[in-house]
């Protein structure tokens, strides 16, 4: 007689919707700010992807890379500078003329945004280098605290197992997922071991036999950065649980293509 086959672990529920917008609106405001969030509303999206680090003192705030000279009017390691002085910063100028003077969002005011309006919201912990650990902790603290009484779903997501360790440490039971840019040796059983719900890779990375690897340990998979419409059907054929997406002036979040038309 052969053994019966373990069944797969029951995948968890999953609050997100399909389609979400990338730090924000993707290009079409200045990435990370709350005038993109709102840009990205109103094409309709429901769920938000941005990137949080910390000021040097210890203040969660909304900035994709390390440095300041790409996206705002400073200049040098962002995570060098106290939130005082960051907050004066324009993090709009860069993008166009009408967004100058926009500011760099602190967290406590994308929570009490996305809160306010009922939207799902993708946290991915982007450490200034070396400072992954206390990153993830810190957000984790500040999120219990944020979300304490909220509805609103929130996904934590890095790339570094670091950062999604402190975060797990401080707030274990606020959801997680692993960024992958790569298929590196041993990234299952690190998603396993922080007990992630979800992975989260390059999109040219997703086919047919990773989502049946990831449904086989119970997990979400989700996809960034889908800007293609060929992609993301290919995506959605394959029963992808999520698309991040620069384009939400292209795929609507409501349409079962998710083609605007
Ligand atoms: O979280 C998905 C995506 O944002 C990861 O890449 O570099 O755009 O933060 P990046
Ligand atoms: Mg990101």
């Amino acid at each position: 007689m052969t053994p019966a086959a373990t069944p797969p672990p029951a995948l968890r529920p999953w609050p997100l919707p399909l389609w979400i917008a990338h730090r924000g609106a993707g290009r079409l405001a200045p990435e990370n700010t709350l005038a993109a969030f709102r840009v990205g509303a109103g094409y309709g999206y429901r769920a938000f992807e941005c990137d949080v680090k910390l000021s040097a003192d210890g203040q969660p705030f909304l900035l994709h890379d390390t440095t300041l000279d790409r996206t705002t009017s400073g200049r040098g390691v962002a995570g060098e500078r106290p939130w005082a002085e960051l907050a004066r910063m324009d993090a709009g100028g860069w993008h166009s003329r009408g967004y100058a003077g926009e500011p760099l969002p602190h967290l406590d005011a994308i929570a009490r945004f996305v809160q306010r309006n009922g939207y799902a919201l993708n946290l991915e912990i982007k450490p200034t280098p070396g400072l992954e650990q206390a990153t993830g902790a810190a957000v984790g603290a500040a999120c219990l605290r944020l979300f304490r009484q909220a509805a609103t779903p929130l996904l934590f997501s890095s790339f570094r197992p670091e950062a999604l360790q402190g975060a797990q440490g401080a707030a274990p039971g606020i959801p997680r997922a692993l960024l992958l840019d790569r298929l590196w040796p041993g990234w299952l059983d690190v998603a396993r071991a922080l007990d992630c719900v979800a992975v989260v890779t390059d999109y040219a990375l997703m086919d047919a036999p990773l989502i049946a690897q990831l449904r086989g340990a119970g997990l979400r998979a989700l996809c960034y950065t889908v800007n293609d419409p060929a992609e993301a059907w290919r995506l959605q054929a394959l029963g992808i649980d999520g698309l991040i997406t620069d384009a939400v002036d292209r795929f609507s979040p409501h349409a079962g293509s998710g083609v605007f038309d």
